[in-house]
Order: C-alpha cells, then sequence, then structure tokens
C-alpha cells in the first residue's frame, strides 16, 4: 500500500472536539514541509485553520496560509454557486441567483454534502475545473466528526444510485470511484485516549470496513506523559499519607491524579491497539493555553515521527 503522503487526497476525521482540526493543520504542515502543494479543506465553515493562520478573509477562496501550504473553506452554498457557474453556464447563473432554487437544494438530503465533496474532489484534480487554478499535490479535508464522516464518503455513491443516469449520476459516479480508490483517497481517524472516541474509532473502523474502505492511519492524539513508574507513584501515595504541609499535599495530589489519568490513556490506548490492524501514531498532550505555532510544530514533528516517513516524497 502506498505511504500516506502519496496519496492525493486524506480524510481527517473522529468525534468532536478529539483534534481533527489539528491534526489536519498539522498533516498540511508536514506534506508542505516534505515539498508537496498542499491544501487543507474544512467542511461546514469550521474557519480554524484560517483562524490559526491568522488569515481572515473569503474563505470560500484558496488561500496561501504559508510556504506550499493552502486553506479553503467549503461552504456548500458557495460550492453550488460554483458547480451551477462551471457546469451549466448562463441558465446556472440564473438558478444560483435564485433564492427558492437555493433554499430547495439545501433542503434536498445529502445535496450539500455532494457539493462540499464536488468541491473537495475538484481540488484533488491535476485538471481543475475552476478556471485558471493550480493543482494540488495533496488536499487534506478536515471532515466533520464521525458518523457524518462516513456518510459524507458514502454520498456521491447514493446519489448515483438514486439519479442513475444523467449529470448528477455521472457526476456521482465519478467521485465515488476516486474516493474508492485507495491509491488515491485516505482516511485517518483521530481519537483521544478516553472511552467514547475510542469506542467510535473501533465503530468507524468497523463500518469503513463494510463499505470496503479501512483506516491509513489512526492517530492518538493529546496523550499525557508517564512521569512516574508503579514503583514512584506508590512513594508518591505514601509521601502524600504523611505530609502535613498543605502546599506538599496539593503538589503531590496534582501528580497522582495526573498519573492516574495517564495510566487511564494507556488502557485505551491498549484498547483501541487491539482492535485495529492499523497502526497508531501518539501525539503528545501540549501544555499551552492555545495551540501557538511552536506546538503545531512539536505536534508536526511527532506526526513526522508517528508516520516513520522515509525519503521526501516528491521534490
Ligand atoms: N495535542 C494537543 N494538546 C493540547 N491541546 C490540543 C491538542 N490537540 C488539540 N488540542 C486542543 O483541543 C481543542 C480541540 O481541538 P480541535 O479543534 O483540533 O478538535 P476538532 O476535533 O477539530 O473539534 P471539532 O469537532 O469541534 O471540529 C482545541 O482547543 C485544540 O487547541
Ligand atoms: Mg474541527
Amino acid at each position: 500500500m502506498r505511504a500516506l503522503l502519496d496519496k492525493r487526497l486524506i480524510f481527517v476525521t473522529g468525534k468532536g472536539g478529539v483534534g481533527k482540526s489539528t491534526v489536519a493543520i498539522a498533516l498540511g504542515l508536514l506534506a508542505a514541509r516534505r515539498g508537496l502543494r498542499t491544501i487543507v479543506a474544512e467542511l461546514a465553515s469550521q474557519e480554524r485553520v484560517q483562524q490559526t493562520f491568522e488569515r481572515k478573509s473569503d474563505s470560500f477562496r484558496e488561500v496561501e496560509v504559508g510556504p506550499g501550504l493552502f486553506a479553503i473553506s467549503i461552504d456548500p452554498e458557495r460550492a453550488m454557486e460554483e458547480y451551477l457557474r462551471i457546469k451549466v453556464g448562463a441558465v446556472g447563473h440564473v438558478l444560483s441567483n435564485s433564492r427558492l432554487f437555493h433554499a430547495l437544494a439545501m433542503a434536498t438530503p445529502g445535496l450539500r454534502e455532494l457539493l462540499s465533496i464536488g468541491k473537495v474532489w475538484e481540488l484533488a484534480q491535476f485538471e481543475r475545473r475552476s478556471h485558471g487554478a493550480s493543482p494540488y499535490d495533496l488536499v487534506v479535508v478536515d471532515a466533520p466528526a464521525t458518523g457524518h464522516g462516513v456518510a459524507i464518503l458514502r454520498t456521491p455513491r447514493t446519489f448515483a444510485d438514486i439519479a442513475r443516469v444523467g449529470p448528477i449520476a455521472h457526476q456521482g459516479r465519478t467521485i465515488a470511484s476516486t474516493i474508492g480508490d485507495r491509491e488515491f483517497t485516505g482516511v485517518v481517524a483521530v481519537a483521544t485516549p478516553e472511552e467514547m472516541p475510542v469506542n467510535e474509532t473501533l465503530a468507524l473502523h468497523e463500518s469503513l470496513a463494510r463499505e470496503d474502505l479501512e483506516l491509513d492511519a489512526v492517530i492518538v492524539n493529546a496523550l499525557y506523559p508517564e512521569r512516574f513508574d508503579g514503583e514512584e507513584a506508590a512513594d508518591l501515595a505514601s509521601a502524600l499519607a504523611k505530609t502535613r504541609s498543605s502546599l506538599a499535599r496539593s503538589a503531590l495530589r496534582a501528580a497522582l491524579s495526573e498519573h492516574a489519568r495517564a495510566r487511564r490513556q494507556r488502557e485505551q490506548v491498549e484498547r483501541l491497539r487491539e482492535g485495529l490492524s492499523t497502526p497508531l501514531v501518539e501525539l503528545p498532550y501540549m501544555f499551552a493555553d492555545q495551540l501557538g505555532r511552536a506546538e503545531l510544530k512539536a505536534l508536526t514533528d511527532a506526526l513526522e515521527a508517528g508516520l516513520a516517513l522515509e525519503e521526501p516524497v516528491r521534490s
């Protein structure tokens, strides 16, 4: 199987708040660092990527946020306008100005997702449909939380099945075959080492298997360091039992509770490891109020080490 960064399209998914956007950004930074012209595409207009790089403008545009790294926030309505403009010309123009048409289109189940994923697909083409747009080596998709994450991968095929003939069916089939192509498309799951995110990742693994898809990597994010071994922890506990100083007591309690947390996290990592065939990549918890450039660089380094990359893929 091809290495992760040799793919053209990577979906980063996982439960809400586990660090999908952070991992998508770190993957983008890593790919760009390795010489790939890369774009991180956020679905559902979260605008996390632009915020991180302190860029604030029309986010449906492809904005360069660093050397070789671009970002876009994909809004389905804007994706539809673009699609209509490019595909159906003058008629599209009339339709895209019709508020009724917009309302109907956005209320059609699955159409928002099809339009969003259609735009992602367009970004990943060597021959871009958008006039004058340059191709990317890699598109990293910051996908919505799991559940939706897999649904979005299934959308094009669903549309192809419903429509059977005509442009939507054709488009749906083209996108579905690209997404189904493991050489082209990869799926990365992110989980924090806690019960619920681990359960969801295991469930995602199963439901992808039913679609004949597989996780290409699983990222365990925000892992606490194991500072003490069992013996040291026992020493801390007995010191806590003895000391009368309230300062020492609260310091010891803090150390012991972090130790217990690190332990519980390791148990969850083991559950993941046993339930999956995919290698795990561990990313440390960053002790910082906000993840700034230094923290992102550290996470990018950890990702690079964890993915065990060899020579830069392309230069
Ligand atoms: N390794 C880490 N260490 C410390 N904080 C982290 C780490 N990874 C992510 N965070 C923080 O956790 C929060 C959630 O991260 P992020 O926004 O990447 O998650 P998400 O899965 O994209 O969330 P959502 O489902 O809301 O889109 C953010 O405040 C982020 O800065
Ligand atoms: Mg996010």
